[in-house]
């Protein structure tokens, strides 16, 4: 890609000899500060960049270093980007001690920094954020990503609120500790924001609700805690807000609804408390919501779902939800995955729910419902184990023929009332042990009327058929 731009530099440069008005750009030189700047900064990082076979590598020649690539301004190359991580064959990779000096930022027309498995030593090498320093890279850096560094430890820094043309600023997996720098919310370009899989403490900073541009968001698995600020009202361009595996609490605040554009809303395994807010129906790009694992309670009837025309993905999992599923849960025509596991649910479980067109995972289990399972063999079949029912103690399934084969698991078979077997099904005890808890609530319950074709009764018809036989017998 590199060399193709400067193959078209080059032509155009040759061209413009050809008509004697400017020189040949693969003559073009760089800058002596530049090009030290640049060994120095990868000669405690790198190992083994140079084979010493001759002289240094032209950084930015026809044979450049890979993860190293240059620009021309006013006749000068410059670095402006550098990778640093196993990414292509004869990439840069870091050395066993690597060291981050501050001669990266002497690289003034860096667009591009990376570090990629480069600090994998937290206990024996860990290395530390530059503190300071950063603001000579303000000009002109765009993006700046640290990736999967374990070794990489301290602070973010506070003057990454410096680089004011940033548009990308990614801290994932890496160990960094400590809060969140607030003005890290006044990058005014920012896109994109991912600070996943540290170590963070604190609250979301209120000055994040000033990222307008941002369009990623992701600050999940650290330890950040704290209300979720009415301020992320502000991200109005959001697509993708991930706060997943936190420790922040409160309410879900009424402003999530501002985030019109918002696809991707994951809030799991926080402590999310409150109930859920009717706001959420106004976010009306939602494609996955996720708040499963959140002491969130409240009726799951609260909102319409069918707002929420674009839900492929709703995991509503072990949140104390109460109520019973609504109807316009089963008007998301594009639902692939359903979770509703281990909540306080009750009533029927609608056999509307086995006809949303693009089901794929469907969990209702760990609930209250009770009543009988009206789906199709086929539906079972389709779903196999990603079809859940199991741990709803009133619960028990009905088919159209007897197979054993598609039996939703860990579901008992509905009995016709009175007609008490002591076997449940062997499904039915992997599913849970409250099987004698069910069996009572059976039998005291009147809704095992519908008797259609359960084997069990074959038995004693034929015994009474036999008996009637030998009524006939005898009679002659
Ligand atoms: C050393 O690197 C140069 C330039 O990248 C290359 O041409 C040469 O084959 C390499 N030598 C060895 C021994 O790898
Ligand atoms: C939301 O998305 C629409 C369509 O993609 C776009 O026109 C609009 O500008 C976006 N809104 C914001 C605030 O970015
Ligand atoms: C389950 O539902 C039944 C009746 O619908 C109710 O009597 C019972 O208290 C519920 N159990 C739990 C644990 O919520
Ligand atoms: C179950 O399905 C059968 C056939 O589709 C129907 O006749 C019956 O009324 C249904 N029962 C319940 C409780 O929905």
């Amino acid at each position: 890609m590199r060399n193709f731009s400067r193959l078209i530099i080059l032509g155009v440069c040759l061209v413009a000899a050809w008509h004697g008005e400017a020189g040949d750009a693969d003559e073009a030189p760089m800058e002596e500060t530049e090009r030290q700047a640049l060994y120095s900064a990868i000669q405690g990082l790198v190992g083994n960049w140079w084979n010493g076979s001759d002289l240094y590598p032209d950084p930015c020649g026809w044979t450049p270093i890979q993860g190293v690539s240059c620009d021309l301004f006013d006749g000068l190359w410059y670095v402006t980007t550098l990778n640093v991580g196993p990414v292509h064959e004869n990439s840069l990779v870091c050395s066993a001690n690597p060291v981050f000096t501050p001669h990266v930022f002497k690289l003034a027309h860096l667009k591009s920094l990376s570090f990629f498995g480069c600090f994998v030593s937290p206990r024996q090498n860990p290395v530390l954020v530059p503190p300071e320093g950063w603001g000579n890279l303000a000009d002109s850096l765009e993006s700046l990503e640290f990736r999967s560094n374990p070794g990489l430890v301290g602070q973010i820094p506070s003057c990454f609120g410096q680089l004011i043309n940033l548009q990308s600023l990614v801290i994932l997996e890496n160990g960094l500790s400590g809060s969140v720098p607030p003005n890290i919310g006044s990058l005014p370009n920012l896109k994109r924001l991912v600070l996943r899989g540290n170590s963070l403490v604190g609250p979301i900073p209120d000055s994040f609700g000033g990222l307008s541009k941002l369009l990623i968001l992701d600050l999940s698995s650290n330890s950040l805690s704290g209300p979720l600020t009415q301020a992320l009202g502000g991200l109005t361009s959001l697509l993708k807000l991930d706060l997943s595996n936190n420790l922040l609490e409160g309410k879900l605040p009424l402003e999530l609804g501002k985030l019109k554009n918002l696809t991707l809303l994951d809030l799991r395994s926080n402590k999310l408390s409150g109930g859920l807010t009717r706001s959420l129906e106004a976010m009306s790009s939602l494609q996955e919501l996720i708040l499963a694992n959140n002491p969130i309670a409240g009726d799951l009837r609260i909102l319409g779902w069918e707002k929420l025309q674009g839900l492929v993905t709703l995991d509503l999992s072990q949140m104390g939800l109460t109520g019973d599923i609504p109807e316009s849960i089963s008007k998301l025509k594009k639902l692939r995955f359903l979770g509703l596991s281990n909540n306080h649910l009750g009533g029927h479980i609608s056999p509307e729910m086995a006809t949303l067109p693009s089901i794929n995972a469907l969990y209702l289990n760990g609930n209250n419902f009770t009543g009988e399972l009206n789906f199709s063999r086929w539906f079972y079949g389709k779903m196999e184990r990603r079809f859940g029912a199991w741990d709803n103690p009133g619960l028990c399934y009905r088919t159209e023929s007897q197979s054993t084969s598609r039996e939703p698991f860990g579901v008992k078979p509905c009995q016709e009332q009175g007609n008490v077997v002591d076997e449940p099904s062997s499904e039915a005890k992997l599913g849970g042990g409250r099987m004698g808890q069910s069996f009572h609530f059976m039998a005291s319950s009147g809704y095992s009327r519908h008797v259609g074709g359960y084997h069990g009764l074959w038995c004693p018809f034929l015994v009474e058929l036999a008996m009637l036989l030998l009524i006939v017998l005898k009679s002659y």
